[in-house]
């Protein structure tokens, strides 16, 4: 059943979500990936269908069952995601960047399965593109309502902090993947929201899909 009018509160706008861990090849059948399983994504994208949204998934994970309201993109790279994610923008309310995005790629790409050989082996890297930002100064975000997320081991809260303002995000996910029952791939997850001034609000341990319900009644908060 759909959930009542004022719960539709997001009534036909655009929300782009990103979702999973982007694969960056070596050759056609090896890549440098990570353990991000999308699920976050997935649950808020629903969420924000559910919330009357016309949702966009943009996902380097597997590509979740279909969701009303939920449009997919399914992409491999960094540079995917962010080709995908500049397409999507113009017109959009929301960005949620819950996608862990590789921070380097190698240099190049074996146009054939590299054969095993005795001894060492280095492999060249160069960083990807940061999507969020190469976002910040641009016009492409005039209007967005712009959420990142943080995935931390040490000093969350400082160190999310810093990403908030060099990347000129309006909220801030703070996820502590050093614990292993909330950790990249889990189904549940608990989560700190910041802003410029600090702590948002504290979302406990639960279901990513209630997390993502959380989430998007912080943003609904600051979009009044
Ligand atoms: N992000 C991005 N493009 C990248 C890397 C990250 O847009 N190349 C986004 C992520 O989707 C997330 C936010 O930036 O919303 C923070 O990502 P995170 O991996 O926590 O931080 P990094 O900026 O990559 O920094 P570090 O890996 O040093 O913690």
């Amino acid at each position: 059943m759909a959930p009542p009018a004022e719960e539709r509160w997001l009534n036909g706008d655009v929300v782009v979500v990103t979702a999973g861990g982007t694969r960056e090849p070596i050759d056609p059948v090896r890549y440098i990936g990570n353990r991000s399983s999308g699920k976050m994504g997935n649950e808020l994208a629903a969420a924000a269908a559910r919330a009357g949204a016309h949702a966009l998934l943009i996902t380097a994970a597997e590509v979740p069952p279909e969701m009303p309201g939920v449009d997919m993109i399914r992409v491999d790279t960094a540079e995917q995601m962010n080709s995908a994610v500049r397409t999507a923008l113009p017109g959009a309310r929301i960005l949620i960047m819950a996608a862990a995005v590789a921070d380097w790629r190698p240099v190049g790409v074996a146009s054939h399965k590299l054969k095993k050989r005795p001894g060492t082996w280095t492999l060249e890297l160069v960083p990807t593109v940061d999507i969020l930002a190469a976002l910040r100064d641009d016009q492409a975000r005039r209007g967005v309502f712009v959420v990142g997320f943080a995935a931390e081991s040490d000093d969350a809260l400082a160190n999310a902090h810093t990403k908030l303002r060099d990347k000129a995000l309006d909220l801030i996910v703070v996820n502590d993947i050093s614990r292993s029952d909330i950790a990249m791939g889990a189904d549940d997850n608990e989560v700190t929201v910041i802003d410029s001034e600090g702590v948002v609000e504290s979302i406990a341990r639960a279901p990513k899909a209630a997390v993502a319900t959380a989430i998007l009644r912080v943003i609904r908060s600051r979009l009044r």
